[in-house]
């Protein structure tokens, strides 16, 4: 939550700041601000809204100086206001702040301040760490300014400061919130994510937990809150900046469900059996496994621990991220803890992780960002290798995660020798194949349109479906409410009759998945029960079915495909879905009202 950014360069950069801020977007887009230092002064622009309304604040103005710093906000503490916004300055104006994360004791720290004499124009819990910055200034130089308030600071935190004394230096810190170094030719940048400055170098530090880095014209140096000097490696991005535009895409969630076929392919055709081939005794010994996730990546892990328990025969659970530490299932050493996200940086799962690992449980990742904190904390990733996702609604990142647990799944159980080699390779064949079949659903496209043209009015939908569908139920629920902002539910399809069959009427249609596998007649009865209650049904059917053409309202038809593989296959027309009806409501797709892409607070 929360997009930062800062950048030294020979030239003006401002306009490389409102860039970087455009594409941390998907962070926040309450309000947004810049600073640079002219002149020996600071001069700032803020206000309430998204960066094109600060872009529209600035765009009679010039900005000169070559130091700067900005952010994106998703508010938490006081409302998205123009007050409210980053950056933030200390009494005397000679340092600036922009933070991303939450000062968890910032009410004591800021009742010490005020008697000093320290005065608060917002009502944040960032503001307070300026003005700590500005109090140990007085005795101390700025990299040691920065280290001792963050020793005091307790939550999660990213900042970057900057100070009027010291043209030329910007210091950032990171506690459990990203923070990452973009080394260019001329220029450098700190940012809360690589895609903020991938237009000028893909040469990256991704800094630690606990360090604070100071950047001096083309120097760094990174030190821990101790102050100990610390080493730090330089990596290369993959891949470039057109994977993180639009590319005449109307929205980046289009242009995602449009990556899918390309994401799966390249996340299954990894070499991912030599990395688990590594440590094969610890997987042999595997005695349960627990998922935990949050958002779109539960719905991975619901989905998926059908396929390990089906294939390895061993009990499995998805646990939320935000529930894991406060119930936690019984771990041991022989307890796999599978860890999923997409950004690697969710408060939730990675806390969970944390919880985990005090119980010494060996945890492994699923992930598509490189270098993000959950790689870190993990004793083994497997990386998605989706490209980059924008759009806060997540759709290839979903699909590549349970591909590569579809893959893992089928390791798992050879490892556990549940399969025969030859069940083994017809998986792994049937995997390589969904790429194709995807590129199959997409051409459904304009039948899907149709179908959110003749629902945009109304204001709930049911989504049914069983076992590993049951997922793919709740994915596609959460979908259409996180970007359409039309009510929707996923249930299993056999509880309908417990309860929510009272609901059923023409005005309240269902998504039923209702596919060629074993659950198919159970379905084709709790969909009969629903049109005999006069509900509309939308289904979402094996191609070529003809009993369920008879039935339903509306058939959108799927490749035939493994039961095991079909929530991937699922996914397609339930974003589309989604995507349409949102368009067609007028919505803001990429930025959903109220949320964020990376939910770094818990
Ligand atoms: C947010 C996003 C979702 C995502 C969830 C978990 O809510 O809007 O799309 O599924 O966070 O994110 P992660 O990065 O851990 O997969």
């Amino acid at each position: 939550m929360c997009g930062i950014i800062g950048c030294i360069s020979k030239k003006p950069v401002s306009d490389i700041l409102i860039d970087g801020l455009k594409r941390l977007e998907y962070r926040g887009y309450d309000s947004a601000g810049i600073v640079v230092l002219e002149n020996g002064v600071f001069r700032s622009e803020k206000t309430a809204g998204k960066i094109a309304d600060l872009e529209e604040l600035l765009k009679d103005q010039v900005f000169l100086g070559n130091t700067g710093i900005g952010h994106t906000r998703w508010a938490t503490h006081g409302t998205p206001s123009t007050c409210n916004a980053h950056p933030f300055f200390s009494c005397d104006g000679s340092v600036a702040i922009v933070h991303n994360g939450i000062i968890e004791n910032y009410q004591e720290i800021r009742n010490e301040l005020i008697k000093k004499k320290h005065r608060f124009l917002s009502e944040t819990d960032s503001e307070v760490v300026v003005h700590l910055v500005e109090d140990y200034l007085k005795t101390h130089e700025p990299l040691k300014a920065v280290r001792l308030s963050c020793n005091k600071l307790e939550g999660s935190f990213a900042m970057v400061f900057m100070f009027t004394d010291y043209p030329g230096l910007l210091i950032g810190a990171r506690l459990y919130s990203p923070l990452v170094v973009g080394l260019g030719k001329k220029q450098t940048f700190l940012a809360s994510d690589v895609p903020a400055f991938l237009r000028h170098t893909k040469k990256v530090v991704y800094l630690k937990d606990k360090e604070v880095v100071q950047i001096n014209k083309c120097q760094m140096k990174v030190v821990d809150f101790r102050g100990k000097k610390k080493d730090y490696q330089i990596d290369r991005v993959k891949w470039d900046i057109q994977s993180a535009e639009k590319e005449g895409y109307a929205h980046f969630m289009l242009k995602e469900i449009e990556e899918q076929p390309e994401a799966i392919r390249r996340t299954v055709n990894y070499p991912h059996y030599s990395t688990l081939e590594r440590i094969r005794n610890k997987f042999k010994d595997v005695h349960r496994v627990v998922l935990v996730a949050c958002g779109t990546a539960w719905h991975v892990a619901l989905a998926s621990k059908y396929a390990i328990e089906e294939l390895a025969r061993v009990p499995a659970d998805a646990i939320l991220g935000s529930e894991f530490r406060y119930a936690p299932p019984p771990l041991d050493k022989n307890t796999l803890v599978i860890a999923v996200s997409q950004s690697g940086e969710t408060a939730d799962t990675l806390a969970a992780v944390r919880c985990a690992k005090e119980h010494g449980t060996f945890c492994m990742a699923i992930c598509n960002v490189v270098g993000s904190s959950l790689t870190r904390e993990v004793d083994i990733t497997l990386y998605t290798y989706a490209g980059p996702e924008i759009s806060v609604a997540s759709t290839k990142a979903y699909t590549a995660q349970l591909s590569l647990l579809t893959l893992f799944a089928v390791y798992l159980a050879k490892a556990k020798k549940t399969i025969s080699p030859k069940v083994e390779r017809g998986l792994l064949n049937q995997i390589k194949t969904l790429p194709d079949k995807i590129k199959q659903v997409l051409s459904e496209r304009d039948v899907i349109e149709k179908c959110a043209e003749a629902y945009k009015r109304v204001n709930n939908f049911m989504y049914i479906g069983r076992r590993n569908n049951l997922a793919s139920a709740c994915e596609g629920a959460l979908k259409m409410k996180e970007i359409s902002y039309t009510h929707a539910e996923g249930y299993g399809a056999g509880e309908m009759k417990h309860g929510p069959l009272a609901l059923v009427d023409g005005s309240f249609p269902t998504v039923a998945i209702v596919l060629k596998d074993r659950v198919y007649v159970k379905m084709l009865s709790n969909i009969q029960e629903i049109k005999a209650r006069g509900g509309v049904v939308i289904a979402i059917a094996t191609k070529g079915d003809k009993n369920i053409k008879r039935i339903a309202d509306w058939v959108i038809e799927i490749p035939n495909v493994s039961e095991i593989l079909s929530t991937i296959l699922i996914a397609v027309p339930l974003q589309l879905l989604a995507y349409y009806t949102a368009v067609k409501k007028g919505r803001e797709i990429d930025q959903p009202r109220n949320l964020a892409k990376s939910v770094t607070v818990e």
